[in-house]
């Protein structure tokens, strides 16, 4: 028997695709994988030393199920010196990983019935975590070519008396783009008029390339209530590591961490040790890794704006291509219809070996996203391979 929540909500459709590649590889293709979502880099040897210290001297039990003191006083400091952030460790939880930060905090301050705007294209987990927290996900689209800032006339027909919180993800997973501050004090305004929550998911906040980021809460003049949810994963290449938190108000804090309590305890004691030193340790590595994947968009972008009836956006943030493939739909390839952004990535997958994530995925239809967070020489042979496979549709 399995309950009915289940059935309510999707597979991590990305997840699944990195599954396809691996089972492609297996078989012996030599699958180019450009739908990755973590960083390629290994996590820098401070931290791992960080990690095999703490092991060394017995730091492998349990811990406060919020995260240790000193952790969150390292997290703290890192808000002041990089976002401008003032908070105390009562205002931090750490969970495993933004993830679990992001679905901890759905489960703490959502009520059943209770909407939350998610603006599309979406991060594919950002549905399932309202749902699993029996709301409803109320989905605003927004304008592909004003940087995928908000449609405000949907928002405005969207909002109603149930809709209790948004989310936020700037810089966005898939679109990359990085909302500006007047977009974001707009949604600021909202949320104070309407009373609602504002979720900011900044886990892509250090992969920034083109002007300063600024968290959402350091620009919040309005007072608006605003949860700031940040990870270690993309920013140190620590994905398996699995630490995230949140910063905000200190009751909701507190129901979140009375939720972990109950459920994971705590995160991992080793992770928490390797992240007191990622955060206020040598942030050499983080730079250095932000110079590559900023040399590497401008080489993705360029070259995928050079392929016929293909066009792509410069995103601000993140490692994530996301080009309008539009004109693709509808044309046909090995005698079959390309209906879809689905159809398209398989027939891509098919013909060039080439893994790339179906915009539909993303709630967006019309876009595929393209990692590159994998070296620029094989991004750049896959999207070879492409436009050989899109030049064979017709
Ligand atoms: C937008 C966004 N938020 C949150 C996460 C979760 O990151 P983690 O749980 O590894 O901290 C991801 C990971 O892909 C993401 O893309």
């Amino acid at each position: 028997m399995i309950a009915d929540r289940v059935g309510r909500i999707q597979p991590s459709f990305t997840l699944e695709m990195t599954a396809r590649a691996a089972d492609l590889r297996n078989n012996g293709v030599d699958v180019i994988n450009l739908g990755v979502g973590e960083p390629d880099f290994n996590t820098p040897a401070n931290i791992r030393e960080a990690a095999s210290r703490a092991m060394a001297d017995g730091h492998t039990k349990y811990t406060p199920g919020r995260g240790t003191l000193e952790l969150r006083k390292a997290i703290v400091t890192k808000l002041k010196r990089d976002n401008k952030l003032d908070y105390t460790p009562d205002q931090i939880v750490v969970s495993n990983g933004a993830k679990h930060s992001l679905s901890t905090l759905c489960q703490a301050v959502i009520n059943p019935g209770d909407e939350v705007i998610i603006f599309t294209p979406y991060w594919v987990s950002y549905p399932e975590f309202v749902r699993l927290a029996d709301g409803i996900p109320v989905t605003v689209s927004t304008i592909a070519n004003d940087n995928f800032t908000p449609n405000w006339s949907d928002l405005e027909a969207k909002v109603s008396s149930r809709t209790s919180a948004v989310i936020v993800n700037s810089p966005s997973n898939p679109t990359g783009a990085v909302w500006d501050d007047s977009t974001v004090n707009r949604i600021l305004s909202l949320a104070v008029e309407h009373n609602w929550i504002v979720i900011s998911d900044e886990c892509y906040e250090r992969l920034v390339y083109d002007s300063p980021f600024h968290s959402i809460e350091s620009i919040n003049d309005v007072g608006a209530n605003v949860l700031t949810i940040q990870s270690l994963s993309k920013t140190y290449a620590m994905t398996g590591w699995r630490i995230g938190y949140t910063a905000g108000d200190v009751d909701i804090i507190s129901a979140m961490a009375k939720i972990q309590g109950q459920t994971t305890s705590c995160p991992n004691s080793i992770g928490q040790k390797a992240a007191v030193e990622a955060l206020i340790g040598d942030q050499s590595e983080v730079e250095a890794m932000c110079k590559i994947f900023s040399q590497r968009r401008d080489s993705m972008i360029d070259r995928l704006n050079a392929i016929d009836n293909l066009s792509c956006s410069r995103p601000g943030g993140a490692f994530y291509a996301f080009p309008d493939i539009r004109h693709y739909l509808g044309l046909s390839a090995n005698g079959k219809i390309v209906d879809s952004s689905f159809a398209l990535s398989d027939y891509i997958l098919d013909t060039a070996r080439t893994v790339t994530v179906a915009g539909s995925g993303f709630g967006s239809e019309g876009h595929i996203r393209l990692s590159y967070a994998t070296d620029e020489a094989v991004f750049l042979e896959g999207i070879d391979l492409l436009e050989e496979a899109l030049k064979k549709m017709s």
